[in-house]
Formats: structure tokens, sequence, C-alpha cells
């Protein structure tokens, strides 16, 4: 499984540059199933998920190459209708392709998704939203069975605006007969990236990156080319590895607009934020100071940079109160930085962190992928060395994160088994 030690202390100074999102690819390229011409997709992070995804898409029978950071797929080939149990356990994304499948030959199967332990992670409101498509489902023995010789358009609202539902139903709902409307829709960037690649294959979309996403179904999508937008969340860990290490960081080809909440949160704990043209300039001096954070919906503080941010806040001056609205349990994190010499207390869905002066090293272990990126932040900023484990889950969504912390001055390697 492997893990990174990192000597703590060192400010870390210089530029980094981001890559595509990993929760744009994934939908994108499970949408890529739906039948119609290839697709070309730039821009494409080597991070484990991708991997998973392209498995999950090969071995339904599509043909899928990488051309450097592109993907190509053709998924004229695919002739099964089940996806592998065993990936789609791994990753809870997986689980996307139904909708695409079932556009396609109007039945799929499908094991319920794993993914990340972070809190129960139901898929209701997919379900839901297939069956509001037109989709008769059975669901039993742990899969997912669904069929719909036609789906139809159809009004949805979600109960909460989750992403992956969003995506999903906006995607299946393209081949649809007639009109869908999804309302109580996600706004977040990654929903308008996908709306831009459905839109550059032929789907009429509108209303992405708003409440209401209206799709007109077309009979039939074609070929496309599509550059995936940059990592949010993978440049807000480095945001937050300058303001922990105590150094300055330009972090490049960024899109500044979808960063404001994290942004707004440095500056509010003392973080000085440079906003340039595609780039972020982060710089600190000294600890920050406590700020209370609540994790929402985009365009709010994402959850998946609460861990990040609350190895931050274990350093900073003065009492801080972290709520966690998006997911239900999602502090795994907090008994790691606990080892590390954080002083936090859960209460409920918040954690109050009594800011420390310094953390020391300690041999810790990563349980998610954010949980992971928070791990090795805190070990930068820890006094002495620390070894974060089960790196695996960092794995999924940092691609080559060790040789960029190296490259801004972090003394980190990796430590194979
Ligand atoms: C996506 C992101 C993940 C991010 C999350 C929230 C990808 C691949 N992953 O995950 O990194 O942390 O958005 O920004 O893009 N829920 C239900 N029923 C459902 C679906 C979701 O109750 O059918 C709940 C979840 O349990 C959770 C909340 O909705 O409490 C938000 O989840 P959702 O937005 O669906 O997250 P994902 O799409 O899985």
């Amino acid at each position: 499984m492997g893990s990174m030690v990192v000597r703590g202390g060192r400010a870390l100074e210089g530029r980094v540059a981001v890559e595509g999102a990993k929760n744009s690819v994934l939908p994108i390229l499970a949408a890529s199933l739906l039948p119609g011409g290839p697709s070309l997709i730039h821009n494409v992070p080597a991070v484990n998920d991708v991997f998973t995804v392209i498995e999950v898409l090969t071995s339904l029978g599509a043909r899928v190459e990488w051309r450097g950071t592109a993907v190509a797929v053709d998924a004229g080939g695919v002739g099964s209708r089940q996806a592998p149990e065993a990936l789609v356990r791994r990753m809870r994304a997986a689980f996307w392709v139904l909708g695409p499948l079932l556009a396609r030959s109007g039945q799929a199967a499908i094991s319920l998704p794993g993914g990340c332990a972070i809190g129960s992670r139901p898929i209701d409101l997919h379900v839901k939203g297939l069956a509001a498509l037109g989709a008769d489902i059975e669901c039993g023995h742990g899969s997912i069975l669904a069929r719909a010789p036609r789906l139809r358009g159809t009004r949805v609202y979600l109960d909460l605006p989750s992403v992956g539902a969003t995506e999903h139903l906006m995607v299946t709902a393209t081949l649809a007969e007639g009109t869908t409307i999804i309302e109580n829709a996600a706004e977040e960037p990654e929903i308008v990236d996908l709306a831009a690649y459905l839109a550059a294959r032929g789907a009429r979309i509108s209303g992405a990156g708003t409440r209401v996403i209206r799709v007109e179904g077309v009979t039939e999508l074609g070929a496309a080319e599509h550059t995936v937008i940059p990592d949010r969340i993978e440049a807000g860990t480095f945001m937050i590895a300058a303001a922990i290490s105590g150094g300055e960081i330009e972090v490049a080809g960024v899109i500044p607009e979808h960063l404001k909440g994290a942004t707004a949160k440095l500056r509010e704990a003392g973080v000085t934020v440079e906003e340039g043209e595609g780039q972020l300039t982060v710089r600190a001096t000294g600890r920050p100071r406590a700020v209370d954070v609540k994790t929402l919906p985009y365009p709010g503080f994402p959850t998946d940079l609460q861990a990040p941010m609350m190895a931050l806040m274990a350093v900073a001056e003065g009492t801080s109160l972290i709520t966690e609205t998006v997911f239900e349990s999602r502090f795994a994190h907090v008994d790691e930085l606990k080892r590390m010499g954080a002083d936090i207390v859960i209460e409920g869905r918040s954690a109050l962190v009594r800011g420390r002066p310094g953390l020391t090293g300690a041999s810790v272990r990563a349980t998610d992928i954010r949980a992971g990126a928070a791990l090795i932040l805190a070990a930068l900023a820890a006094e002495g060395s620390s070894e974060v484990g089960a790196i695996h889950h960092l794995d999924r969504g940092y691609a080559g994160l060790e040789h960029k912390l190296h490259s801004l001055g972090a003394d980190i390697r990796r430590r194979e088994d």
C-alpha cells in the first residue's frame, strides 16, 4: 500500500501547476458510454480513480487509449450491460455508468457502489431519478438491475443537491424522449464542465451551474473533443500547503472563481491570496488566525477541503469550529491529527479545533483521499518526521503529489511496502 515519509518544518516556495479535475473526468468518462461517436478528452489526471473508470469502460467493451494527457474513448463496441462488481466496489463514481448503459441498450446491471469511507453515501436520489425517467428498477442481492426500453423526459426534484445524482440524471436524460427538468440541482463547476462535454456531443442542456437544469432530449449524439477544467480541490490543497508551511506558492492553471470559498476563508485566517489570470499566489507568514468553517454545496466551502483546512486550523491561533454539513460523517482524519498533537473535539457534525503552536511528527494513516491530503499537510508543518500510511487513498485523487511538493521544497518521499 505504501506510505509517505515527510520531515516537516520547511516553508514551501515556488510554482505548481494543477491537473485536470478528477471529479469532472469521472462523470465525463462514464458519459462517453452514451451511444454516438468517439470522445477525445484532454487534461485527464493520471490518478487511480481515472484508471478504475477506464477499466470499467474497457471491461464493458469500449476501446480506450491514452494519448499523452488525453484519453480517447470509442464506445462503439460496448456489448456488455453489466459493470464488474470488483471495480464498482472500488469506486463510487463507477456507478454513474448505469444511466449511460441504460440509454445505450435499454437494460443495465450494476452492483451497489463502494468508494471512500466517508459516512453512508446512499444512491436513493439516483434511483429515484432514473425511475422518473422511465426505468424499471430492481434492487437486491447487492446489485441493481435497470430496464427502460424507452427513457422519457420528466421533472425531478432532488431532495438535496447531490453532485453525482445531478450528473447521472443530466447524462441519462440527454437521449430521453422530451424534456427533463432537474430541480434543486447541484451547481458545482464539474457539472458545468460535464454539460459542456455533452453539448459538444450534441446534447441540448441549459441551466447547468444553477439550481434548475433543463435537458431537451435529442435522438442522437455525435463525437466530441473536450478539455477538462482544472482541479479546484488539488489547487485548494496547494493553497493550504502554502498557508500551513508559512511559504509562498503560485498555484497555476486554475480558475480562481472556482476557489472563492477557500480563498475567502484563507484570507479571513490572515493568509494573503492574490488572484491572477489563471493563477493564485498564496503567501503566509507566522501562524494563521482561527476561523470557523462550514462545508456547503458549491459555491460554499467544499467538503473536500474540510480535512485539509482542519490541519491548518490545528496550528492556528485561537479556536475554530468546523462543521460538516454535506456528509454525515467525515471526521476520520481527526484521530490521526490528534496523534500528531492536534487538540480536536468532535461534537455531532462539528469539530472544535483548539489551535496549537505546533504539531509533532507521528505515524498516521490516511482513511480517504482528502484525509490523506490533510495528514500530508499536517506533516509538512510538524516538528520531526511523520509517516502517512495507506497512501493508496491519496493516489486515487492526486497525481504525483510528492513530486510536486518536493519541487516546492518539501522533504517528502514515498516508501513502498
Ligand atoms: C461528489 C464528489 C466528492 C464530493 C461530493 C460533494 C465526485 C466523483 N465526487 O461526490 O468528491 O465530496 O460530490 O461535493 O464527483 N446523497 C444522498 N442520496 C443520493 C446521493 C447523495 O442522500 O442518492 C447524499 C450523500 O450521502 C451526501 C450528499 O448527498 O450526504 C452529497 O453527496 P453527493 O453530492 O452525491 O456526492 P458525490 O456525488 O458522491
